[in-house]
């Protein structure tokens, strides 16, 4: 589903990938390890598109994300749910505006939107918290809310980058669980981390990103 085709990407004289290749399979759990700077976001930008690779090609489902017009890649990014370290949430939207913003912004229909955001609510836990506002709650609940915000389109590849990296152990053992069950449930899952902890509790296969190179 996901293949990186000899993807070289540098920033200035940086090399931050160098000819990398390496496949993610459907309903497979992934995690890309790798230190500070090893280059971890670099690989989930290029795969939502938010970068080009200086040569090489990224696919999903057998497209070409770096041939993507802006109007294509719109589309295609409604079908990924991502998820980063510092949660994106709005500061001023409660918790169910929140998630439903990203229904909005698709344009799709308010009952559909009523309908859906307490679905997503209540799978990550937090449809009693609807009407809260994300300063009012803890580090795992907001990363709740952004991990809602991620399933509202019902997209079959998940993808967080560094999801557990601003919580203490309790609610890092609780999110990677959610991404657990996602999985089970049948979402391709690509997970970034440099945590050993996250590695102890997550079954997947572990792809090493060290010097330019993933192993
Ligand atoms: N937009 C940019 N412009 C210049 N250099 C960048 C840019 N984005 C990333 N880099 C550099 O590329 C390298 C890889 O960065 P990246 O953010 O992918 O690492 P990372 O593995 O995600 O690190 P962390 O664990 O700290 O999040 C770093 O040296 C970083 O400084
Ligand atoms: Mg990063």
């Amino acid at each position: 589903m996901i293949a990186f085709h000899n993807v070289s990407k540098k920033y200035g004289r940086h090399i931050v990938l160098n000819e990398v290749d390496f496949q993610i399979h459907p309903n497979e759990l992934v995690v890309l390890n790798g230190a500070s700077g090893a280059g971890k976001s670099t690989v989930v930008a290029l795969l939502i598109g938010a970068e080009k690779p200086d040569s090489g090609s990224v696919e999903v489902d057998e497209v070409v994300i770096n041939d993507m017009h802006a109007n294509t890649l719109q589309l295609y990014r409604r079908k990924i749910g991502v998820v980063y370290q510092d949660y994106k949430l709005l500061p001023k939207k409660t918790v169910f505006e929140n998630v439903a913003f990203a229904m909005e912004v698709c344009e799709e229909p308010v009952e559909l939107i009523h309908q859906r955001v307490p679905e997503v609510l209540d799978k990550v836990g937090l449809l009693g918290m609807q009407d809260q506002f994300p300063n009012q709650l803890s580090g795992g609940e907001r990363q709740r809310i952004a991990i809602a915000r991620a399933l509202v389109h019902n997209p079959t590849l998940l993808i967080a980058d560094e999801p557990t990296g601003n919580l203490d152990e309790a609610n890092v053992r609780s999110i990677v669980d959610l991404f657990r069950r996602l999985h089970m449930e049948g979402a391709t899952v690509l997970l970034t981390t440099h945590d050993p902890l996250v590695h102890s509790l997550l079954p997947g296969r572990i792809l090493n990103i060290e010097a330019g190179k993933i192993i």
